[in-house]
């Protein structure tokens, strides 16, 4: 008999499958919003990305919590979906839906000058729209795709609201990040899509190390002011962020997902890492 010969013993397919159940369910266990105690009654928040994944379950909590909640979206046929959709789970009514393309610094500057328009206070805002696997793509303004969107965007979107986030306080400020930034490198030439290698996440980790960078010293700058802003990568989650990815790449992703990752419905408390 052949040692590889205990592979095909049944006992062996059995306990592989039983114990990738037992990781699942170990990994997944519930997590339910309404649980925490804070309430966000009176507090107006933005979440960027807010249609789908980590941002749409950022908006729903905020909303359970009581906020004014604006979700920052790019399609108005999304956001109006999981608009309906956060109203009716949350039974808050204060959701709002205001659009942005984060790619567009012009969108950005129009966004937010509706929001110092309209607005009196803005208390939280989450910098959590972005994209990864991209092909080279430069936006009308000449920048590179997923550098605008991930960094230049939310840099400038932060930057405009800064004065009325300082005159909320106390308030904060929140950037999803990821720990791929350790693969990420900074130069600024990769702002205009120059020197860059566009293989499936090198971009992305270098936007990521950008957002790192920029939030770690509008930190220190906002030091005394109670307004606090910190970069955060979420863990491993199951959402449409492999959605540009070669189809093999988003199988696999899937795959090892269901047994591995979270779910973004009870990412929020669970192994999330502030930077
Ligand atoms: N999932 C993970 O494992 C993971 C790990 C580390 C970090 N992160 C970070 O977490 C954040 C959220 O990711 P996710 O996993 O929730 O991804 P997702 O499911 O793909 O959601 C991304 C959101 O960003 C929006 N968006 C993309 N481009 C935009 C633009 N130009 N203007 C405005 N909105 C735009 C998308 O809108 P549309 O639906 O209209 O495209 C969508 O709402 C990202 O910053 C990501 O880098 C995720």
């Amino acid at each position: 008999m052949c040692w590889m010969d205990v592979f095909y013993h049944p006992l062996w397919a059995v306990s592989t499958a039983l114990l990738a159940f037992v990781v699942r369910l170990q990994r997944r266990v519930g997590w339910d919003p309404r649980a925490c105690p804070v309430r966000l009654t009176g507090k107006t928040a933005i979440v960027t990305g807010a249609n789908t994944g980590i941002g749409k379950f950022i908006a729903l909590d905020f909303a359970r919590r009581g906020a004014r909640v604006i979700m920052a979206c790019r399609s108005e046929a999304r956001g109006m979906a999981a608009l309906k959709e956060i109203r009716e789970k949350s039974g808050n009514s204060n959701i709002h839906l205001q659009l942005v393309d984060l790619s567009s610094m012009e969108s950005v500057r129009k966004f937010a000058e509706r929001i110092l328009e309209e607005e009196k206070a803005l208390h939280i805002l989450v910098n959590n729209a972005g994209v990864s696997g991209l092909p080279k793509q430069l936006t009308k303004e000449g920048l590179d795709m997923t550098f605008a969107t991930n960094h230049l965007g939310p840099f400038l979107l932060t930057n405009l609201l800064l004065d009325l986030l300082k005159s909320s306080a106390p308030s904060r400020i929140v950037t999803l990040s990821s720990l791929n930034h350790k693969k990420g490198q900074v130069d600024f030439s990769h702002f205009h899509g120059e020197n860059l290698t566009y293989l499936m996440d090198t971009v992305y980790n270098n936007t990521k190390l950008h957002n790192i960078i920029c939030t770690s010293e509008l930190a220190r700058r906002l030091k005394g002011t109670d307004v606090t802003a910190n970069s955060v990568h979420p863990g491993v989650v199951m959402t449409e962020v492999m959605r540009h990815y070669p189809f093999i790449i988003q199988l696999l992703f899937n795959i090892i997902g269901f047994f591995f990752f979270k779910v973004s419905t009870y990412l929020l408390f669970t192994d999330t890492i502030i930077i």
